[in-house]
């Protein structure tokens, strides 16, 4: 009887060990199983964060590494994209959100809260593909941002029965024209990022051969006439400028304009509107709020957008014909350019790890959001640095604002034993 019970035992033992998922295998036979269960398996130098498929495989099967060797599947991420993938020694990992702000947001949240990674000296890179300014840059070229900025947080009427002095649909939450800056703050509407290691990575990035196509050139020239679209007109390069998320893919010269406008407004006319994408500000409202309980360096993120289409017609061209129809030519070499630039920001990381990026890069900008959760006060945002704490709270009518920040501690039951 006890022979028998032995065996039972042994073969759902073998049961069990054959119906592990195969990526909780793959964690436990690797080497990083040495570092010990009980605290966090991976410190990644670089996590690589990116949206969809085309943007996530430029990283797969590359000679430089191999990021496929270890998956993670972490609760919380996309049922599309489940896993965290890692090179073998843990150092440089990859995910992808899906796509728009809600996928970004859910996968972030998801990944910081994860116990197997201690992302406390990681450097985060979101690396995907937008639409762009020709006022700024062009198909294929490569931007790093500074501010990212939600531009559709707005009322909007249909322009056909927007009032007639109006020259957008869009109106700042709580104002009642546009162009008026918003009185009901959300705190998602503009994030800043750290300056110094932005202008570091757009150094790495500048080593790159960039890609570009023979049709990105045709398309590009008809964007010659018009003198502002000058940008627009020149081969791909490395751009510093900033990130308009919405997760309306809009598309049209008033709709870009219009944001123009907004980030204008909401970077206090530094924000220089660039790229657009639908996905930057939730990703960092994300880290942003797990900077706050130490979870990441929020002093360690890039913002890094190649260009894929751009956000408005030439002259001449209907809207519609710009969006569903034209071959712009931008999207593959703006899926080879993540990689191409990309890794050059990755490798400059990893080779100056001991030197200059365990230390980390001292911002000398403000970083953070527009209520300053993170300390220090925000160039941008209703809140000069000449006003005082107490004069931003009563003064600013703003339901918001450096609400007391504390570690929560509740002490609950397992709901599962
Ligand atoms: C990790 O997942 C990818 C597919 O997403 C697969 O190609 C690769 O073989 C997996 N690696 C391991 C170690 O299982
Ligand atoms: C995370 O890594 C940092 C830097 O190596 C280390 O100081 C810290 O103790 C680690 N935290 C945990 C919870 O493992
Ligand atoms: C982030 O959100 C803010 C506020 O809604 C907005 O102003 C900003 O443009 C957004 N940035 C991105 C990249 O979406
Ligand atoms: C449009 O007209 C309304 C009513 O006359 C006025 O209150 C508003 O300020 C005007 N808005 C703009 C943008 O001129
Ligand atoms: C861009 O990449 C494609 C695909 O790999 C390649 O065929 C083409 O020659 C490249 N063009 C340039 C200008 O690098
Ligand atoms: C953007 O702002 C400029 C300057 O205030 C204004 O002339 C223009 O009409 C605005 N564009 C849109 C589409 O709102
Ligand atoms: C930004 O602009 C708003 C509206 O014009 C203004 O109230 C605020 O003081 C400015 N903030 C900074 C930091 O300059």
């Amino acid at each position: 009887m006890r022979f028998l019970g032995l065996l039972l035992a042994c073969a759902a033992l073998l049961q069990a060990a054959a119906a592990w998922p195969q990526n909780l295998r793959s964690i436990y036979h690797s080497e990083v199983l040495e570092r010990g269960y009980g605290k966090a398996l991976f410190s990644p130098k670089v996590v690589i964060v990116s949206m969809f498929s085309p943007e996530a495989e430029v990283w797969y099967d590359i000679p430089e590494f191999d990021v496929l060797a270890i998956n993670i599947s972490v609760p919380g991420l996309s049922m599309l994209y489940p896993d965290v993938h890692c090179t073998a020694d843990g150092e440089i990992c990859q995910l992808t959100t899906g796509e728009s702000e809600i996928n970004a947001a859910t996968t972030i949240s998801s990944l910081v809260a994860s116990p197997y990674f201690n992302f406390s000296q990681t450097y985060f890179m979101i690396a995907g593909i937008a639409g762009v300014n020709p006022e700024v840059a062009t198909l294929g070229s490569v931007t790093f941002a500074k501010y990212a900025v939600q531009v559709a947080l707005q009322y909007e009427f249909d322009a056909r029965e927007m009032p007639t002095n109006f020259t957008t649909g869009y109106v700042p939450l709580g104002a009642t024209t546009p162009g008026q800056y918003p009185t009901s703050i959300y705190g998602t509407e503009v994030f800043e990022v750290n300056e110094v290691l932005r202008d570091l990575a757009v150094a790495f990035a500048n080593t790159a051969d960039l890609n570009d196509s023979a049709a990105a050139v045709a398309y590009r020239a008809n964007y010659a006439p018009a003198l502002s679209y000058l940008a627009g007109t020149k081969e791909p390069s490395v751009v510093p400028c900033d990130v308009a998320t919405s997760d309306v893919y809009y598309s049209g010269a008033l709709l870009s304009e219009a944001f123009e406008n907004t980030t204008t407004l909401l970077t206090n006319g530094s924000g220089i509107y660039c790229t657009t994408a639908q996905e930057d500000n939730a990703s960092l409202e994300a880290f942003l709020r797990a900077a706050m309980h130490k979870r990441v360096d929020f002093s360690r993120i890039i913002v890094m957008r190649t260009t894929s289409d751009f956000d408005r017609p030439y002259p001449g061209e209907a809207a519609s014909e710009n969006l569903f129809w034209a071959d712009q030519g931008g999207f593959e070499p703006a899926i080879q350019n993540i990689y191409l630039a990309g890794i050059k920001v990755v490798e400059g990381i990893i080779e100056g790890w001991e030197e200059t990026f365990s230390k980390g890069i001292t911002p000398t900008n403000y970083i953070g959001d527009i209520f300053g959760t993170l300390g220090g006060t925000p160039d941008f945002g209703p809140y000069s640095s000449s006003d005082s704490l107490s004069r931003r709270d009563t003064e600013a009518k703003i339901p918001m604002r450096r609400r007391v920040r504390r570690d929560v501690s509740v002490t609950m039951k397992p709901l599962l034993r």
